[in-house]
């Protein structure tokens, strides 16, 4: 364990999420598609893992994530798991892997269960792809929904654009998430939209809604593992908090008061990048459940004629 930051503890559950979110208790979420940072997530006390396909692109260098295929999925969750063997571990379904029929979805989702250890999968859409995951529910596979930005179908939105701002916009996610929830997914995750249609959303559903870029009123928080150590050099959504600057001052401290080094990295590898990834994680878990992280400062805003637009909408 990386500087021994935790205790052992029992994976969480469907019953934890349900009641975190009935006690307003934020649940921190992030993703890991290695065995290293998977181990610094689980020591960090994260509540769950996402092996997104996100993995694609910071771990395996494609542009995109819609190369990426299943098996290098399930390679990555693997890995993953081994790493966090007592975290909730969530695999991402790779475009083309559920959206030709429902027992593709289900074989794929199963593969993710079977061969990889996964507790539940996520995938992208909505109306388009409830017939799929309501199989995959009955399957007995717990699924997660996830819309807004949905990085699979950048093209059709034209590219990493914000969603939800726009009465249409907003009154199609709408409809999507009442979709989703009614095919039996057990949380949904929403991307890229500003605080008040995010949360107006999140009311009228009665599942948990996390965010990733979605503001601060919903029921916990994604980040992306690269882009909280600036480790991706590509890109950064703006929405993202590099949380290095806080771990090198508590690093600086570490070194201040433990002049022998040597014997802690030795023992409980507390000398170098895993002990500093370990402490920027629980940094952001702290801030997360705090309600210091995301803020404000890292959502998105909206204009006050946007937002009067949007209370017209029927689902205001
Ligand atoms: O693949 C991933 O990490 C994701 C997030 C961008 C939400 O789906």
């Amino acid at each position: 364990m990386f500087g021994k930051k935790g205790e052992p503890r029992t994976k969480r559950t469907l019953v934890d999420f349900r009641r975190m979110k009935a006690k307003g208790e934020k649940l921190t979420w992030i993703t890991a598609y290695d065995l290293p940072l998977a181990q610094c997530a689980e020591a960090a006390g994260i509540d769950m893992i996402l092996v997104g396909d996100s993995g694609g692109m910071v771990q395996l260098g494609y542009q995109t994530t819609n190369p990426v295929t299943m098996d290098e999925m399930i390679t990555l969750a693997k890995a993953a798991r081994k790493g966090a063997p007592n975290t909730f571990l969530v695999g991402d379904m790779p475009q083309g892997s559920y959206e030709v029929s429902k027992e593709e979805g289900i074989r794929n989702a199963m593969r993710f269960v079977k061969e990889a250890g996964c507790d539940a999968i996520k995938l992208e859409g909505g109306r388009r792809v409830a017939d799929k995951v309501k199989a995959i529910a009955e399957a007995g596979i717990l699924v997660i929904g996830h819309l807004g930005l949905t990085p699979q179908s950048t093209a059709s939105f034209g590219g990493y654009r914000v969603q939800g701002k726009t009465i249409g916009g907003f009154e199609e996610v709408v409809e999507d998430a009442l979709a989703l929830q009614e095919a039996g997914i057990f949380c949904l995750l929403l991307e890229a939209m500003p605080t008040q249609p995010a949360a107006k959303l999140a009311q009228k559903l009665k599942i948990p809604v996390y965010g990733i870029g979605a503001g601060t009123d919903l029921d916990g928080q994604l980040i992306i593992m690269h882009d909280l150590l600036g480790l991706y050099a590509s890109f950064r959504p703006w929405f993202a908090k590099c949380y290095i600057p806080q771990a090198a001052q508590r690093y600086e401290a570490h070194l201040a008061a433990n002049p022998d080094l040597r014997k802690l990295g030795r023992e409980d590898r507390a000398d170098g990048l895993g002990y500093i990834a370990a402490e920027a994680i629980s940094i952001y878990v702290d801030e997360v459940r705090s309600g210091a992280y995301p803020g404000e400062e890292y959502s998105y805003p909206l204009k006050a004629e946007e937002l009067a637009e949007l209370t017209r909408s029927k689902y205001w």
